[in-house]
């Protein structure tokens, strides 16, 4: 095999110096090179040749592939009338590399905490492999409670153990709530818990993997003003100033009462319609949903080993992915693009 490619080479050589267009060089860099190319051809029989003998070969192989192509850009460059020496320009500019920045959701992250950091509160994390005791007993949603099936959820295939049951991928925030009372023990509490959640959704709207960020302040005197006063704030700083927030009437286990959050639409300004007169098609009347919250129930702050008539709190949970489509004004035909790693899809923002 050695002598053939020696012989390839020499033959090649000959060849290049003939061809005076570059439209035959390239034809015959292919008929070397291409798939089925003589060179491509000649590299495939190395496999047959005893293991011991393959190495050097192969080294040999690159060193004259090497050379093969080094004649061809000499050629080339004497086709086009450059020569090598005098068409290097060292001050030319280099290529800039490629730099990456932070996925969409990273940002969003680092953007939803500062907000909430500014006003005291403090940002933790909690397991995102959970028992069941934390993802639901401790929320007022005992074993086959039938609220339980709104939170689809993974279950590992691990024993269950007693009071805490199996272990789960968490599938909402929530599970930091009591989590985040027993590791302060005593309020006053100020968390923003903003970690991956779980649940078996796949299609346009859900990916099995999302993020959400909860909200959780507990102290005296805390009320449903307080709830509506940090809704605005948010609201004002994530998605501008003339930005408000409602709530509508809900149910969750753990929170009582419960409302879901509603923004103005940034695009008809909560009015839902628009100048002309037609319809918004960005919102619903004007409103836009943002997610669950409510004041936490008495049996939520008792799991907690907090007494629920010395002090009161609020909750929020709302999907971070959701949240930052609706401020971007993006509307994303399949969610599922966010994680499919297409850097088109990515750098545009
Ligand atoms: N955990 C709820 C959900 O995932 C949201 C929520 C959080 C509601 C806190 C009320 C209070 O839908």
């Amino acid at each position: 095999m050695e002598q053939e490619l020696k012989k390839l080479r020499e033959e090649t050589d000959k060849r290049i110096e003939k061809i005076k267009d570059s439209a035959a060089l390239n034809k015959l860099y292919l008929n070397l090179f291409g798939a089925s190319g003589s060179f491509t051809k000649l590299l495939k029989t190395l496999k047959t040749l005893p293991a011991e003998k393959r190495p050097a070969v192969g080294k040999l192989a690159n060193e004259i592939k090497k050379q093969i192509e080094d004649k061809f850009s000499r050629q080339r460059s004497i086709i086009e009338k450059v020569k090598i020496d005098e068409w290097l320009d060292v001050t030319a500019p280099g290529l800039p590399p490629q730099i990456g920045h932070l996925h969409i959701v990273t940002q969003a992250i680092s953007e939803i905490s500062r907000i909430f950091e500014r006003v005291g509160f403090t940002r933790v994390r909690y397991p995102e492999v959970e028992y069941e005791w934390y993802a639901f007993e401790s929320l007022n949603m005992p074993a086959n409670h039938p609220a339980r099936d709104d939170f689809e959820t993974f279950f590992l295939d691990t024993p269950s153990i007693p009071k805490m049951g199996q272990l789960v991928l968490s599938p909402h925030t929530s599970s930091g709530q009591v989590r985040e009372m027993k590791r302060l023990k005593k309020p006053p509490i100020r968390m923003i818990n903003i970690a991956k959640c779980y649940r078996p959704n796949w299609d346009i709207s859900h990916t099995p993997m999302f993020h959400q960020f909860e909200g959780l302040v507990v102290d005296t005197g805390i009320n449903i003003t307080h709830l509506k006063g940090t809704m605005d704030y948010f609201a004002r700083e994530f998605f501008g100033k003339d930005r408000k927030t409602r709530l509508r009437p809900f149910h969750f286990q753990f929170t009582e009462p419960s409302f879901e959050v509603d923004i103005s639409c940034g695009v008809c300004l909560g009015k839902g319609k628009l100048t002309d007169g037609n319809n918004c098609r960005f919102c619903k009347d004007g409103w836009l949903e943002l997610g669950g919250s409510g004041m936490v129930h008495p049996n939520v702050l008792k799991m907690g080993n907090i007494d629920p008539v010395k002090y009161s709190g609020f909750a929020f949970g709302w999907g971070v992915e959701r949240t930052y489509m609706m401020k971007s004004g993006t509307k994303l035909d399949d969610i599922r693009l966010l994680y499919s790693n297409d850097i088109r899809f990515l750098e545009q923002f």
